[in-house]
């Protein structure tokens, strides 16, 4: 009640005051319209006029219906530091001069889309009004999901700060294998996925009083299927609470899935972005953006710079070249801090992109998509956009999936554009000609469609949902892509041939992971090596992110990776790096010393003890093979049978579908090149390269999967004889 009152007297100073906070940023940023036009030429155009996400006079039209012609600077008195003055900072966001209009609005309806500028306050704000109002009373719980981990940790140490509570207390968050909630917990952040997970155990969500789908404009794949489950839900819970929140993307789409649900509007602040198009197209565009970033920073106002690339090795070369050109320049330039973000980065490094900049200094902080819109840093002046991400495809007569970069959206590029005018107005430099833009997708597939739905499919058939083609489905999956799934699942042993689900289905379900994943997990019951297997398990779940290699020290970083090779491949590299660092006692340096990365390996840690506490829940014991590799590799195999490539004449072939594959070169049998090869996932960079192999014996193959591989298939690689067509035919799988 007394938060409640302060709320209402900083509402009546907060419109000064956020006056007073926008001028003082604007003095800091704002660069007159002749010098942001000033130089930049080399490999770019100059912008085209009224080009950019904002038309120019809706910056006006923004300060006159915001800041409000009467409004005039006026001290409050607050400055940095004064805890008032961070509350007002708060509310002074686009959203707050809504909050009781917003009240009132989910007062009124059960379901309500919110649409609003990326960084007006949706995230952070909106679940604090709700717990304000009361909507936590009676012990219920507030969820707001995040289709990212990164953002699910970093906004919800965000508003327990604001707050002023602990993380993980009144506020905390939940992520695949890392809980940070307690029965406090009333302001719960968590990924899509696990609030999908939580209907296992409470098939009607009664623990909450509102469900905030945040990102919604992202369209996960577990996003898409909240929808069609919280829509199933909300009509027999009346009292439920049903926000969607969604960037300004496509919220008509929403409001007619949601039987014409109102859209609420969060008028945005977005200042005009100019944006420079490359003269020619960039063969290097990692180089393209260093020399960019290194351009801004020596000839530039103030202002921080945002960098999209890829995924994370991109980010950390990108970081390296930076930093070291920064290191040769010297003193001569002012200080750049380089900062990464990207999914894997440990939490306490993520913080450090939303750090205020030091005075005489400047940021670059060099991202995935995850800052398209997840995560909002303040202060960017300057964007530099590739024009590529990186996506799962799906190849649905084939099954296979992999990651492929290309070129990102015209809404997302939008997007990332749009980054670079949140405080003032910005420029946004494309490392692609104005032309390559006809040759982007409007928007991005969904990824329901784009993607292999095993893992859902298991998942809705345990919560009793059998007819999946009559799924109330945003946008449907492909058929091909359902009917595949299906298989898959039998041939796994999940489902019987009726399509139910079985007790081994059953139990990969309980398991947090991918279902082939989850049945290797399970068949290392049979196979008595669970000890193994876990470990197997927690390691390839850290993706490729085990082993250290430096630029500046790749001869050293190999040699050491090298010393860890066994007989049997990867998946045994990986179980003996494990095992090692056990002996060692978890040591740091000795992690330090064999180039593997710490943080890594503790999260290997944490996630092999959460699997192994999910393991007792189902009841599997825990044994160990005791150092007989077969064991090991044919647990590999019962999961991943799958994924089973031969090598022919002309090099690597996958077994089912003939497609051309090759062994990483990071891999352990890069040179052994075995005979017949099991591989955890298929990257595509410039080849079709498989990642972690292990090595197997074809017969393994029938001993696991007898209803997939008939000894024909598996007959020698010099016959002519093609394989045949899995054993099971569509009809028999209902
Ligand atoms: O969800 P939406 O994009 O509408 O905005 P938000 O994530 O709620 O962000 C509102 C404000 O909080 C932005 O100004 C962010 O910069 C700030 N924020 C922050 O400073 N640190 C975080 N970890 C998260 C948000
Ligand atoms: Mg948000």
């Amino acid at each position: 009640l007394e938060h409640k009152r302060r709320l209402r007297d900083l509402a009546q100073e907060y419109k000064q005051a956020g006056v007073q906070e926008r001028e003082e940023k604007s003095n800091r940023y704002y660069m007159p319209e002749e010098s942001r036009r000033k130089k930049i030429p080399d490999r770019y155009e100059e912008p085209g006029e009224g080009e950019g996400p904002a038309p120019r006079d809706e910056q006006r039209r923004w300060e006159e219906q915001h800041l409000g012609a009467g409004l005039s600077r006026s001290g409050s008195g607050a400055k940095a530091g004064d805890e008032p003055y961070q509350l007002l900072l708060e509310r002074s966001l686009p959203v707050f001069p809504y909050r009781e209009d917003l009240l009132s609005a989910v007062s009124k309806h059960q379901i309500l889309i919110i649409e609003g500028e990326t960084g007006s306050g949706k995230t952070t704000q909106i679940p604090q009004y709700l717990y304000e109002e009361g909507y936590t009373s009676g012990g219920l719980k507030i969820g707001c999901t995040q289709p990212r981990r990164v953002a699910a940790m970093s906004v919800s140490a965000r508003v327990a700060e604001e707050i002023g509570v602990k993380l993980g207390n009144e506020v905390g968050y939940t992520i695949r294998f890392e809980d940070c909630t307690s029965p406090r917990t009333v302001l719960k952040y968590m990924t899509d996925g696990m609030l999908l997970r939580e209907f296992l155990t409470e098939p009607d969500l009664g623990g909450y009083s509102v469900l905030m789908i945040d990102e919604a404009h992202e369209r996960t794949l577990h996003t898409d299927i909240l929808f069609g489950l919280i829509k199933d839900i909300a009509r027999f819970r009346p009292e439920l609470k049903v926000l969607i929140a969604s960037a300004t993307l496509d919220t008509q789409k929403f409001s007619t899935f949601f039987d014409e649900a109102p859209i609420f509007r969060i008028p945005g602040r977005r200042f005009p972005v100019d944006i420079y198009y490359t003269k020619a197209p960039e063969a290097d565009y990692l180089e393209a953006a260093v020399v960019s970033v290194l351009q801004i920073h020596v000839t530039q106002a103030p202002g921080d710079i945002l960098v999209f690339l890829t995924g994370q090795e991109e980010i950390e070369t990108t970081c390296e070249m930076l930093q070291d050109r920064c290191r040769r320049l010297g003193s001569k330039i002012a200080e750049l801090l380089v900062l990464p973000i990207y999914a894997n980065l440990p939490s306490d490094m993520q913080a450090k992109i939303f750090l205020p900049t030091p005075p005489g200094a400047r940021k670059v902080v060099v991202a995935t998509n995850i800052a398209e819109t997840s995560l909002t840093i303040d202060g960017i002046i300057y964007v530099i956009d590739p024009g590529f991400c990186k996506q799962k495809s799906y190849n649905a007569r084939t099954g296979m999936e992999s990651l492929i970069v290309m070129p990102c959206s015209r809404a997302s590029a939008n997007q990332r554009a749009g980054r670079a005018g949140r405080v003032s107005a910005g420029r946004c430099f494309r490392l692609y000609t104005a032309w390559f833009t006809h040759e982007m997708e409007e928007t991005s597939v969904p990824e329901i469609q784009r993607t292999n739905l095993g893992n859902v499919v298991l998942l809705l058939k345990s919560l009793g949902i059998n007819d999946l083609i009559h799924f109330d489905f945003m946008d449907p999956p492909p058929h091909e892509t359902l009917v595949l799934a299906l298989e898959q699942l039998y041939a796994l042993g999940a489902l019987n041939h009726l399509g139910e689900l079985t007790k081994l289905g059953r139990r990969m379900a309980e398991l947090p992971v991918d279902p082939m994943l989850s049945k290797m997990i399970l068949a290392s019951e049979k196979y008595q090596c669970s000890e193994e297997i876990l470990t197997i398990a927690a390691m390839l779940s850290v993706n490729n992110a085990i082993f250290y290699r430096p630029k500046d020290k790749v001869v050293h970083a190999d040699n050491a990776r090298m010393n860890f090779f066994v007989p049997g491949g990867d998946h045994m590299v990986l179980l003996n790096v494990y095992t090692q660092w056990v002996e060692c006692g978890y040591s740091t340096q000795w992690c330090y010393e064999n180039f593997i990365q710490y943080r890594s390996m503790r999260r290997a840690r944490d996630v092999r003890e959460q699997l192994e506490g999910l393991l007792e829940r189902i009841e599997v014991e825990l044994r160990s093979a005791a150092g007989d590799t077969v064991l090991v590799r044919k647990a590999v195999t019962a999961g991943f049978f799958y994924h089973t490539a031969r090598l022919t004449r002309s090099g690597y072939k996958t077994v089912k579908h003939q497609q051309g594959v090759f062994v990483h070169p990071n891999s352990s049998l890069f040179e052994t090149q075995p005979r017949w090869l099991i591989y955890h996932e298929l990257v595509f960079t410039t080849k079709e390269f498989m990642r972690q192999v292990i090595e197997i014996d074809s017969a393994w193959l029938l001993e696991v999967a007898p209803h997939y591989y008939r000894s024909r298939d598996l007959e020698d690689a010099g016959s002519k004889k093609m394989p045949r067509k899995p054993g099971k035919s569509r009809e028999d799988l209902g």
